[in-house]
């Protein structure tokens, strides 16, 4: 067998690579959103350097989406439309990003019905809400919008771009190829159709996925961290609670490296979206708790010279996993969206846990600072 310095550094090399591989090479994908805005799907459109990001919810029929393109010139125009009754621009319900008179962006939407001067007008699907960014020479037009027939899955799109806007009005835009070419049919359930990134398949795949790593980073390291902190107080507890500790540590480990692994997998096969934050995170933490299960076999004697600072490290690794661990889960929780009442019962998991720690901290220190008083004060401590 290696010896445990040698299988560290595989690992760390394979964490390494696994960090710079990229996962695909669409454009979209590495494109990110401010705020809380996560879309499910998103992809790179074929004409005008545009770009669609997308959730969907069938059984709501509500639609969000992200397009990103850029105007012709600063004052132009982006636009994004289904077409519920052809595949062209005729018919087509579009919403259109522009800055108004005051300078700000504006989100409007139109009934496409001729190729005549455009006007303001209800459309096919609810707007539910629409905002619209310029930045960067590009343009972001944000909408979620519910879509009339239930169940659907498909829809016709078109999307566009323009130079100019007259008196609040969008203008004609080019006709060049790729503007003519910009339409397509789009599957809103993209994921679901081919058991990639959605449907029930990769729902059940994610829930795994946060299950074991609530499980393991949630809650077990820090039951651990915690039996090592108060128990060894006791010295009828010595060596009982360092067993204990080992034995839970190591069981977490194990529990979080197959949640780390079912995460890696599903980063690997989300082709639309990726959760940055949540995947270094991820990583970060899966090497700390590896380089602490190896740094047991590493550990100097009690009475060693090295002991103090393999104790700081010990430590500081330790706490820095319960740390992120938490924050992990939480950002987890944002990208799954599970029902409200997991994300509280976690909540809750932590609140105990927290308390206990308090408790258990006021009575080490009740119980060493008596100890002190007597002139016994236990030096594991
Ligand atoms: C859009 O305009 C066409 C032609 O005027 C009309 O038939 C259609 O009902 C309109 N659609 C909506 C959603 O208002």
């Amino acid at each position: 067998m290696a010896p445990p310095s040698q299988i560290l550094s595989t690992l760390l090399l394979l964490t390494t690579c696994s960090l710079l591989s990229p996962a695909n090479s669409a454009t979209c994908s590495s494109q990110t959103f401010t705020g809380n805005n996560l879309y499910r799907f998103c992809t790179d459109l074929p004409t005008l350097n545009s770009y669609l990001h997308w959730s969907y919810n069938p059984s709501q029929s509500s639609l969000s989406i992200a397009f990103i393109a850029p105007p012709v010139t600063p004052s132009g125009w982006i636009s994004w439309a289904i077409n519920p009754t052809a595949t062209g621009m005729v018919g087509s319900q579009a919403l259109i990003a522009f800055r108004d008179s005051k300078g700000g962006m504006t989100v409007k939407t139109y009934n496409v019905s001729s190729y005549g001067p455009l006007k303001e007008s209800k459309v096919w699907y609810d707007v539910k809400e629409s905002s619209a960014e310029f930045s960067g020479g590009v343009m972001r037009l944000f909408a979620t919008v519910v879509l009339q027939e239930k169940g659907e899955t498909a829809v016709n799109h078109v999307w566009q771009v323009g130079g100019s806007v007259t008196g609040g009005v969008p203008d004609k835009h080019d006709f060049g190829a790729g503007n003519l070419g910009a339409k397509g049919r789009l599957d809103l359930l993209r994921g679901q159709s081919n058991g990639d990134t959605g449907g029930d398949s990769g729902i059940r795949k994610r829930n795994i996925h946060g299950v074991l790593n609530v499980v393991s980073w949630g809650i077990m390291f820090p039951v651990g961290i915690i039996i090592a902190r108060y128990m060894r107080t006791f010295p009828s507890a010595d060596p009982a609670w360092f067993y204990l500790h080992v034995f839970c540590q190591v069981a977490a480990y194990a529990i979080g490296v197959s949640g780390w692994a079912t995460g890696l997998k599903l980063g690997g096969e989300s082709k639309g979206v990726t959760y940055p934050i949540h995947r270094n995170i991820g990583i970060t933490l899966f090497s700390l708790a590896t380089i602490q299960v190896f740094a047991l076999f590493l550990r100097p004697k009690k009475d060693h010279k090295y002991r103090t600072y393999w104790n700081i490290y010990h430590y500081s690794f330790g706490y820095s996993i319960i740390v992120l661990g938490i924050i992990n889960i939480f950002k987890g929780f944002d990208i799954l969206n599970p029902e409200p009442k997991w994300k509280n019962a976690y909540i809750a998991v932590i609140v105990v846990l927290g308390g206990i720690a308090v408790l258990l901290e006021v009575i080490t220190w009740t119980v060493v600072l008596r100890r002190k008083k007597l002139g016994k004060l236990h030096d594991g401590f």
